[in-house]
């Protein structure tokens, strides 16, 4: 039978950059579902792969406010740069859309709806803290007081973490709302709830999670939370929340509003059926409870219990049907530990491609270290440099740089045949590859293909191309030589695919073949077939670019409001570092990549000196915009502000605005200078005259 796949991952809140941890799933996830879209149609027609922002609750809104901008201007700056940083990573969503939206609104209605109709939604009367001068109820985790245990000071309504305990907020000492201060009054509140602990969804549960759509962790975990059969440990799940609140209204209930996690799922559904809209998919024949497709979702462990438990719950008893495997991956830790922002190994998604990291080289990392547990994965960073260069540049690229050459030189490119009986283990092995994709086994399915690339390189030394090369007489052995070990490469590039996308795609162009497909293993490139000129497919890791990356995430933890200005000196020292390090040992950028740099002529309309900054002038930037741009540029050194006035000069125009001790600066000038800086002057670039205030540089 044909498989109709859907494929989703987590939700990433709406309030935080995508870090490296983040990015275990979704490479994770990204890999499985590249997988299935090389395989051929008759035996996986679709595979869709969506996901969303998860946009509401309580911390989204408070951020939107302290930012002084509206929930939605916040979300929308967010799905922005969730968006960059994804396609960063080449994470290749069908949809990366938002729980705020009118699908995921009108599902989550429906859902509600029908549990309501099935005797499923009770309100009942509970008791909450209160905050009286924010006005509004709070959530634990918005509650500080005394640990009841252990008397530490300033933990959180829900657990302490200095010792550990569980509690209720209720029972801390002394608390206060960690929003305003004051001290939260227990107040009464109506609550809908969702009946879990209803005998229905009892059965259910027992029989679902034991069904096999669990890995065997995840099933006995499930097995503790629903307790002993006659032992019913379920309780009702409390998804209602009051104003104010950023959400969806729940129908009939005016001023309360869905829980976040209540609707945070349903996005999965609300994202699935805007592309559905865009692409002309039965979203019915995914989602009714006797579909044939298969549902599956790859999150982390910590959001299990919503996963396994409340969401198919839910959708049992609203008619929809069920996930066909929930696929939970570990935590990631980064030399050995949590990761940590004094440390600077809290790493953002962004500071990693911007310091001119190869996203590729992580995800081959991950892919090497992955598996179908549970188990958390360690991003050891010395070993992290050591693995990507001897296994993709050392055994992998080097098969083709050193046989290509030949191909294009001696032979006009042109290929002999590549029928020999060494390839047949390499052909063979797409089956059991398959299988561990398949199975998300991807530790194995490196180790190996790796095992395979040591085949060929075994070859390439035994045959010495580039010896043969110096021999009269040897034509047709190096010919033969280097066709079978391009055969060779191209093999282990259609297993890589799926976690080298890019790469992948070089070679093909390289190779001069159709997007490679799983069915291709068994068809060998042919006698006389002609490939293009090689360029270099990777380079290697700088360690360099490593330390980079790690103070890179320290420096961004002083804000730039309060940097005093030695800490603003070293911070630039270290900005150099980081691009100077970039610029030695970053690959090549795509034109897409270039693409994102919005540069502007912008005309100086006004600078002048800034009081208390050594080094700063403040500009005034026409980039024909209703008004000016604010810029603080750090040319003092070899400029006078007045002679700047009126004349034209080229900025970035989308780089995020940065809040400085003197104001905001809102894009960045561009001057030429040696590397450092210092020794030989600054020179501001202009454009050649009649360009335009606002005109595009590219
Ligand atoms: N918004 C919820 C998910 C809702 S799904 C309907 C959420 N968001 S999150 O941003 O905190 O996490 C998104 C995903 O990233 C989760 O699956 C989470 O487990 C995963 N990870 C977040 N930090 C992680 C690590 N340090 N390591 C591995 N995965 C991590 O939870
Ligand atoms: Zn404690």
């Amino acid at each position: 039978m044909t498989r109709k796949i859907l494929v989703t991952s987590a939700l990433p809140y709406a309030n935080g950059a995508i870090h490296l941890g983040h990015l275990v799933e979704y490479v994770q996830t990204d890999i499985w579902v590249r997988f299935q879209k090389m395989q051929p149609k008759d035996k996986v027609a679709e595979c869709w792969y969506v996901c969303a922002d998860d946009t509401h609750g309580t911390p989204i809104m408070l951020r939107a406010e302290k930012d002084g901008i509206t929930p939605e201007a916040l979300i929308a700056r967010v799905h922005g740069e969730h968006f960059r940083d994804f396609s960063g990573f080449h994470i290749a969503f069908d949809n990366y859309y938002s729980t705020h939206s009118p699908e995921t609104q009108e599902c989550a209605n429906t859902i509600y709806g029908r549990l309501q109709n099935g005797q499923l939604i009770e309100k009942r009367t509970i008791e909450q803290y209160y905050d009286p001068v924010k006005q509004m109820f709070l959530p634990d985790r918005f509650i500080k007081g005394e640990c009841p245990k252990c008397h530490a000071k300033d933990q959180y309504g829900d657990n302490c973490e200095v010792c550990g305990a569980a509690y209720a907020p209720t029972d801390l000492i002394e608390p206060f709302s960690a929003v305003s201060g004051a001290k939260p009054e227990l107040r009464n509140s109506d609550h809908y709830f969702f009946k879990l602990s209803d005998p229905r969804c009892e059965a259910f549960l027992r029989q679902y999670t034991s069904s096999g759509v669990l890995q065997n962790e995840a099933a006995n975990k499930m097995q503790e939370w629903l307790g002993a059969p006659g032992d019913n440990k379920l309780t009702d799940w409390d998804i209602s929340r009051d104003a104010p609140y950023f959400g969806f209204e729940i129908p009939g209930a005016p001023g309360k509003y869905f829980y976040v996690w209540l609707d945070a799922p349903i996005g999965y559904m609300g994202s699935f059926k805007n592309l559905c809209a865009q692409k002309g998919i039965d979203f019915d024949e995914y989602w009714k409870p006797d579909s044939t497709t298969e549902l599956y979702h790859f999150i982390g462990k910590d959001i299990l219990y919503f996963h396994a438990l409340f969401w198919p719950a839910e959708l049992a008893h609203a008619g929809f049907r069920t996930p066909k495997g929930i696929f939970a991956h570990g935590f990631l830790t980064v030399d050995g530990s949590k990761m940590s922002k004094s440390r600077g190994t809290f790493i953002t998604a962004e500071s990693y491609l911007t310091t001119g990291l190869n996203p590729e080289w992580l995800r081959y990392y991950y892919a090497a270290k992955l598996n179908s547990t549970m188990e958390d994965i360690d991003l050891n960073l010395e070993d992290f440099v050591a693995r990507v260069n001897s296994d993709l540049v050392g055994k992998y690229v080097n098969i083709a740089s050193r046989c290509a050459g030949f191909i294009g030189k001696k032979f006009d490119g042109q290929l002999a045949s590549t029928d020999a009986a060494w390839l047949k283990p390499l052909r063979d092995a797409a089956t059991n590859l398959g299988e561990a994709y398949e199975a998300r086994e991807y530790s194995r399915a490196l180790r190996e293909i790796m095992a395979l690339a040591d085949v060929a390189n075994v070859f390439v030394n035994d045959k010495k191309p580039w010896e043969l090369a110096k021999q009269e007489g040897k034509e047709a052995e190096l010919h033969a030589a280097c066709s079978e070990a391009i055969e060779a490469f191209r093999l282990l590039t259609l297993y890589l695919k799926p976690v080298l996308p890019t790469v992948a795609a070089a070679v093909e162009a390289f190779l001069n073949i159709a997007p490679l497909c799983w069915t291709d293993a068994a068809t060998a490139l042919p006698a006389g077939h002609t490939i293009n000129a090689y360029s270099h497919l990777m380079t290697r890791v700088d360690p360099k670019l490593i330390t980079a990356l790690v103070e890179a995430n320290k420096a961004s933890l002083a804000p730039a409001v309060e940097a005093a200005p030695q800490k603003h000196a070293e911070k630039q020292e270290k900005a150099a570092e980081v691009a100077k390090a970039a610029a030695e040992a970053g690959p090549h950028i795509s034109i897409d990549d270039f693409m994102k740099v919005d540069l502007r002529i912008a005309r100086i309309v006004d600078a002048g000196h800034v009081e208390g900054a050594e080094k700063l002038i403040r500009l005034s930037l026409d980039i024909g915009e209703e008004k000016p741009r604010q810029v603080f540029a750090g040319i003092k050194s070899a400029y006078d502000p007045a002679t700047l006035i009126g004349r034209m000069t080229v900025m970035v125009a989308n780089l995020a605005p940065r809040k400085m001790k003197f104001g905001m600066s809102e894009g960045m000038v561009m001057a030429a200078s040696d590397t450092d800086g210092k020794t030989s002057g600054l020179y501001l670039l202009s454009p050649d005259s009649g360009a335009q205030p606002g005109m595009r540089v590219k």
